[in-house]
């Protein structure tokens, strides 16, 4: 058998297993995983790497309208290529419905802004923030159809968030249709309120995000958004989980014998709230909702990534620049802080961070590391198994990590838009020295090739495995 590409004598790693073969590659597609192949245009030599599926990052704000004058700092180009960098082939990013808009148009313009930009694959989440009878009704339907099978609904921030019985018609639309719904759980009234309240006694730095953002206010809505969908039975995706009452929110659904997805993300293990506590507005690089908490949140999300009670570790990638009046430091930002855009850079650090602080430092394993940051990710979203394992038949996503490499996070490698990473100055042992997508070598030693930019595309994506 010939073969396009070998890749030589790797660590092979997939979700359950680790061995030493030969991967063999022909038409951007894995056709042979044995000993001692022979016979290709291209042989890659693989010895004392793991060879990993490439990262699936399921949760990524890109070219997002963010509010008068905010400017998101990636496009499809500049994020993609952030999300390569750091051993992503495919990312899932939101096509932002606007109030009036139908889902249909919304696509239209995520599909323009994405056409002939994209450095890896990608596929969109709805968002539904204007759930009329003709969206849920007939839109929705026809859109699952057509392979785009998950919608995140928000219950916080005005302009976007969705009452509870516009939830429980979105959700019981999802359970007709066999969409996936994502919720974010933030209970809005009383964020309001507190904002109010920090407003009446001039608190209003960054630091004060955090606190109109309590652990409290997550918490009821997390209960809230598991009990609507226990109303209609359905599943659904907690997503940016940041504590452990959340958490156990989902622990206890899964008790009742409910199917809940929940996710986590680098900010609620490596960032506290006291990020957010610093001179000279610097907290604004950290702003993100829900806020970084505690140590002992953090303490608790490591502890739902090692027993399972999250199945997803995704960046929430949802960059703006720092130094910018389009972006942290606009002029109603630096007065008050519910002027500051929500969201913090990581597409291309996720897969860095939870190599070096899990797997190096033995919380998981490297099976459980795969599982977390791409095989998860394909079976909820509907991808796999063209994407998310290394097996026959997959698509050539590969990954080649050196987990000896020590690297020190500066934001000139990442090759996002943002002029910061909130992780500068980080020292991570591992990374990806090499990525492939659809067979084609298209990341080298930290940088897109000439030749293997812009060869990412739309991908259609199945039911996830959870409504099937
Ligand atoms: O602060 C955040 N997370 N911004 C992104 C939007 C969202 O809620 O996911
Ligand atoms: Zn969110
Ligand atoms: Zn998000």
């Amino acid at each position: 058998m010939r073969f396009d590409t070998i890749i030589r004598n790797g660590t092979v790693v997939t979700a359950s297993d680790s061995f030493i073969c030969d991967v063999g590659i022909r038409d951007g597609r894995i056709v042979a995983l044995a000993a001692d192949l022979t016979d290709a245009d291209e042989i890659i030599d693989a010895t004392g790497l793991f060879v990993l599926p490439g990262g699936i990052d399921s949760h990524v704000h890109l070219d997002q309208p963010s509010g008068d004058g905010i400017v998101m700092a990636d496009d499809f180009d500049s994020g993609t290529r952030s999300a390569a960098v750091g051993g992503n082939s495919t990312v899932l990013a939101f096509c932002m419905q606007e109030k009036g808009q139908s889902l249909r148009q919304a696509l239209n313009v995520y599909h323009a802004k994405a056409e002939g930009k994209c450095h890896v694959d990608v596929s969109f989440h709805l968002v539904i923030t204007d759930p009329t009878p003709d969206v849920l009704g007939q839109e929705l339907p026809a859109l699952v159809e057509d392979g785009y099978t998950s919608l995140k609904v928000f219950m916080t921030y005005e302009g976007l968030r969705l009452r509870d019985d516009e939830i429980l018609a979105t959700l019981d639309t999802a359970r007709r249709t066999g969409a996936l719904v994502m919720v974010h759980c933030e209970n809005e009234d009383a964020i309001r309120y507190l904002i109010g309240r920090h407003e009446e006694e001039g608190r209003l730095a960054p630091k004060f995000h955090a606190t109109t953002r309590p652990i409290a206010a997550e918490r009821e809505a997390t209960h809230r958004a598991l009990s609507l969908a226990e109303i209609v039975d359905v599943p659904i995706v907690i997503v940016h989980v940041s504590n452990r009452e959340a958490m156990e929110e989902i622990r206890r659904a899964r008790q009742r014998g409910q199917t809940v997805a929940g996710e986590t993300c680098p900010q609620y293990l490596m960032l506290t709230a006291e990020d957010l506590d610093q001179t000279e507005m610097e907290g604004a690089k950290f702003v993100c909702s829900p806020p970084p908490r505690d140590k002992a949140s953090q303490e608790a999300c490591w502890e739902g990534l090692e027993q399972g009670v999250f199945d997803l570790f995704s960046s929430d990638h949802c960059p703006f620049r720092f130094d910018d009046v389009e972006g942290k430091l606009n002029d109603k930002g630096k007065r008050h802080f519910r002027w500051i855009p929500n969201g913090i850079p990581g597409v291309a650090t996720r897969l860095p961070i939870l190599f070096s602080e899990g797997v190096m430092k033995g919380r998981i394993d490297i099976n459980r590391f795969v599982a977390l940051t791409s095989t998860n990710h394909a079976k909820l979203y509907g991808l796999y198994p063209r994407k998310g394992t290394i097996a026959i038949g997959s698509d050539a996503d590969i990954a080649l990590w050196d987990a000896g490499l020590k690297v020190t996070l500066t934001n000139d490698m990442l090759q996002h838009g943002a002029d910061y990473t909130p992780y500068e100055g980080l020292a991570v042992t591992g990374w990806p020295v090499r990525l492939l997508l659809r067979g084609k070598t298209i990341v080298e030693n930290g940088d897109l090739l000439p030749g293997g930019d812009r060869q990412g595309g739309y991908v259609p994506r199945e039911k996830s495995s959870l409504v099937r």
